[in-house]
């Protein structure tokens, strides 16, 4: 559930309606709702109530506004981080270090050695090299550092390719049949403070199956590695859960269907339980408001040319993503439009065919469960201005990252001397 709702016919973000953010910030525009952030906390916690004390590290690149970190950070919750930007802008806005955990496949020793100078919850490492190359930033730096490994468990997560990561032939972790010995590996090395098991199949799940299987892998294992001696206490199930984008389909399984089949599968592990959700959290928490700029016929339908594009929200573009598209005040009529972008690519299409309100020149419309991996994602192609995000919080509401405007695009640029 989210805070985005019509009252009197015009759209509100809480108890602010949108054109009021429109005419003064402008569009295109990221607008996030606090409260809804706050109420996808706090479900997720409920629904792994029982479960001991779990550390809910969210994924910092799903969001990594420092208000929307500063908010979850309040709700006690940690953070996963996959570079040292993440991990520096989680300390920023006041994410316990002792919640982060450090993942990604590509750690660089200066990356390692923020993070244990900074002082980290877990690292988890993807590879033997990286592990060898953590023993010596470790033992340079006269810090311990607690790590679990991510294995691979060859399970189909039956999501979009480019976000499937527990396939064999992706790059992520460890083939979780070579964990055995790539933990003896380890336990040798100085430095290493060898904790857990990390496990995180693909992202925009929409069933629990393929978790549950990924998650029996990942208890068999722990089981292995006690018997070989190492003293595992930690179980990082990782991310993944999807949310609702269509409301035409049926719904994600729910949180607490999340939480009811982790509880099953999980009863008897005795091991602290760390989850690393991503769009759960800040998916359906922003919308992106955008203006129409004008109608153009087509052959089929007609396009409704919008101020955001493919550099503002890239998912369509890049896994034919459908967002949910909405007038801000809409009138009961209704279109079928091809909804594009200004950017010089066909690829700039966000909607082909689509049943939607009706608008025109002028009219806001809004792209739905734009909270997630879209701001994130923006770029400034096109020499676009990269787009501002405001929070709500009620009544009350905030920029919270300005529009970066091509002044200071075009003064980031030098010439080189010979051009001068
Ligand atoms: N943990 C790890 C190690 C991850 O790689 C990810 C996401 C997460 C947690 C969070 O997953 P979530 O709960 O958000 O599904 N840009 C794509 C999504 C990429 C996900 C990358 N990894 C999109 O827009 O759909």
């Amino acid at each position: 559930m989210d805070h985005f709702d019509l009252k009197d016919g015009v759209l509100h973000a809480e108890d602010v309606p949108l054109p009021a953010i429109a005419e003064a910030v402008g569009t295109p525009v990221y607008v996030y709702s606090r409260a809804t952030l706050v109420r996808h906390a706090r479900v997720l916690r409920e629904a792994l109530a029982g479960l001991g004390d779990p550390l809910i590290a969210y994924a910092v690149k799903a969001n990594p506004n420092a208000a929307v970190l500063a908010t979850l950070a309040r709700e006690g919750l940690g953070a996963d981080v996959v570079s040292g930007g993440e991990y520096r802008r989680a300390v920023a806005a006041g994410v316990d270090p002792a919640k982060i955990v450090f993942s990604g496949v590509g750690k660089t020793a200066d990356e390692m050695r923020l993070a244990l100078e900074g002082g980290l919850f877990q690292f988890n490492l993807e590879s033997l090299a990286e592990a060898e190359l953590l023993s010596e930033v470790a033992f340079e730096t006269g810090r311990e550092a607690p790590v679990a490994f991510r294995v691979n468990p060859d399970v189909a997560a039956g999501t979009h390719a480019k976000i499937t990561t527990g396939t064999a032939d992706n790059k992520f972790g460890i083939p979780i049949g070579e964990a055995g010995e790539a933990y003896a590996r380890i336990a040798a090395l100085p430095g290493l403070k060898v904790q857990g098991v990390a496990v995180h199949i693909g992202s925009q799940l929409t069933s629990l199956d393929p978790l549950e299987a990924a998650f029996r892998k990942v208890g068999t294992l722990i089981d292995a590695l006690r018997r070989a001696g190492h003293p595992i206490a930690v179980a990082d199930l990782g991310g993944g859960l999807g949310v609702p984008y269509d409301p035409g389909h049926a719904p994600p399984p729910s949180p607490l269907a999340y939480g009811d089949m982790v509880r099953r599968v999980t009863s008897g592990w005795g091991a602290q339980l760390v989850f690393e959700p991503g769009r759960l959290i800040a998916g359906n928490a922003g919308v992106l408001l955008t203006r129409v700029i004008r109608v153009k016929p087509g052959v089929s339908h007609p396009f409704l040319v919008v101020d955001a594009a493919m550099n503002d929200l890239m998912r369509p573009a890049l896994y034919d993503a459908w967002h949910r598209i909405e007038a801000v005040a809409p009138h009961g009529g209704r279109m079928t439009a091809n909804v594009v972008g200004p950017v010089c690519e066909t690829g700039d299409t966000f909607a082909m065919g689509r049943e939607m309100d009706a608008a025109e020149a002028g009219d806001l419309v809004v792209f739905r469960t734009a909270g997630a991996y879209a701001a994130a994602m923006s770029s400034t192609y096109n020499s676009r201005p990269l787009t501002p995000e405001v929070m709500v919080n009620g009544a009350d509401w905030a920029v919270v990252r300005p529009r970066i405007d091509i002044d200071r695009l075009i003064a980031a640029d030098r010439l080189p001397a010979w051009l001068g």
